[in-house]
């Protein structure tokens, strides 16, 4: 019998179970579970509402069942609906009787909010953990790379020559906004639900500051009514794993471009790679395009969860039961990802001759622009010669400094001799000394600025 099964005359059906039962995936909860039900119990004993010796026996019955669950001994019962009455179901088994006081004033509303937030917390740490593994891998790579030279793109055209360092160090900030969405999310999940009962409030006299104290929780919600039904933090933590998995897609779409054969600037480790059952030259980036395909699944749990969210009737209902799954599911897989991008960060080999190779001179017309303007030119008249030029040189199927001073001079009256300076790819990444610029000094700066971020 379920242990709300008082008021029915007829066991539920055997596929209303079925649906309705969440045990396969929420015994996951147990250890929170156990937390709340332990610091409950004492609550209840601090109140009066249980003697001191039945909180005793009612956490002592508590330890042994999350003995159990540690030791993988504990037995599911048929009507083991949920973890929360999987656990209450063995206490009483344990203790007898005095284990049925533990639930007093307590809903499984509160209870399950209260355990899947403690989850929550935890789980987020250890994404914001995991993470870090890669901002270090991502530095590790990028140091020695300040003055590699490869060329930068905008819509994925050639655009201006940067440096490996700049280029990975531009994922660095974006997973340390990242960290910051996990941060903020954390401080607002810090609201413990315990003590809201079904959604009126608990009529005993629980201290829902010393619940939440208790916990490791910042403060009690405010609102029992609210605080039952609250999921804003699988979403935040939905949307954060999900804008997370989006920048590594990026940077998975990154190394796929710069691993291909055409442009040779990266190569994956043999570790991270992976071949083909037919051909056999092929060296896939298997791991990259992982990334980029589950974060497909990423986006998916979120909006789907969002949409379980949309317009419920206030209260607890059944629908937020779909938390779990969509949480486990984003997080599980950012937790198998991640390592193995860190890992193919870590061990990347940096092709400094293909990327060297690679720098055409077109990259540096913004360059030559810039010479026109230092001469006194205003930067739309200079822009438009410099177009000019480059059209020319396509024309005779010529690099830029192919062209003599002469046919420089017939589009502008400003060049000179010393124009030949400006083909120079480092000496163009070096004049970008601006805050969070390419060249060494800034990006190295920027490094030292991202290790200090890490310390902290
Ligand atoms: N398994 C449920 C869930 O995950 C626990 C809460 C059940 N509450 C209820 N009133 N049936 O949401």
């Amino acid at each position: 019998m379920s242990l709300w099964g008082g008021r029915f005359s007829q066991a539920s059906d055997d596929d209303l179970r079925a649906l309705n039962d969440s045990i396969d995936f929420d015994y996951v909860l147990y250890a929170e579970d156990i937390e709340g039900s332990i610091v409950y119990a004492r609550a209840l004993a601090h109140a009066e509402v249980i003697t001191q010796a039945e909180a005793e026996t009612i956490i002592g019955g508590l330890r042994q069942v999350l003995q159990e669950f540690d030791s993988d001994a504990f037995e599911f019962a048929e009507d083991d609906e949920d973890i929360h009455t999987a656990v209450e179901r063995r206490l009483i088994e344990i203790v007898g009787e005095v284990g049925g006081k533990l639930h007093t004033g307590r809903s499984r509303n509160d209870q399950v909010a209260t355990d899947f937030r403690l989850w929550a917390m935890r789980a987020a740490e250890n994404l914001a953990s995991e993470l870090r593994q890669l901002q270090s891998a991502l530095i590790a790579v990028a140091e020695p790379h300040c003055e590699t030279v490869l060329p930068g793109y905008t819509h994925l055209q050639p655009a201006q020559p940067i440096s490996v360092a700049h280029w990975l160090m531009s994922f660095f900030w974006m997973l340390e906004r990242d960290q910051d969405r996990l941060r903020s999310a954390r401080e607002r999940m810090a609201e413990c639900p315990l003590g809201s009962g079904a959604l009126a409030g608990n009529p005993f006299p629980v201290d829902r500051r010393q619940l939440a104290a208790d916990l490791g929780f910042e403060r009690p919600g405010e609102n029992s009514l609210d605080a039952v039904s609250d999921r804003d933090f699988v979403a935040d933590l939905l949307y954060a794993a999900s804008l997370c998995s989006i920048h590594l897609s990026r940077l998975a779409e990154d190394i796929l471009i710069y691993s291909n054969p055409a442009f040779g600037f990266i190569t994956l480790d043999d570790r991270y790679s992976t071949g083909s059952s037919l051909m056999p030259q092929k060296r896939n980036a298997d791991p990259m395009e992982l990334m980029r395909g589950k974060t497909g699944r990423l986006i998916g749990n979120l909006s789907g969860f969002l949409s379980t969210l949309k317009g419920l009737p206030s209260g607890y209902n059944k629908d937020l039961q779909e938390d779990k799954e969509a949480l486990f599911d984003s997080l599980e897989t950012m937790h198998r990802l991640l390592p193995v991008i860190a890992a193919s960060v870590a061990s990347l080999a940096i092709n400094a001759d293909a990327m060297s190779d690679a720098l055409s001179e077109d990259l540096l017309a913004t360059d030559l622009a810039d010479y026109l303007v230092k001469k006194g030119l205003p930067f739309r008249r200079a822009h438009h010669a410099v177009g000019a030029i480059v059209r020319k040189a396509a024309e005779q199927g010529a690099a830029l400094s192919d062209l003599d001073l002469e046919t420089l001079q017939s589009v502008s009256g400003y060049f000179a001799e010393d124009v030949a300076a400006v083909f120079d790819f480092g000496r163009s990444v070096q004049e970008r000394k601006s805050f969070g610029g390419t060249s060494p000094g800034a990006v190295k700066l920027q490094i030292k600025r991202a290790k200090s971020v890490l310390r902290q």
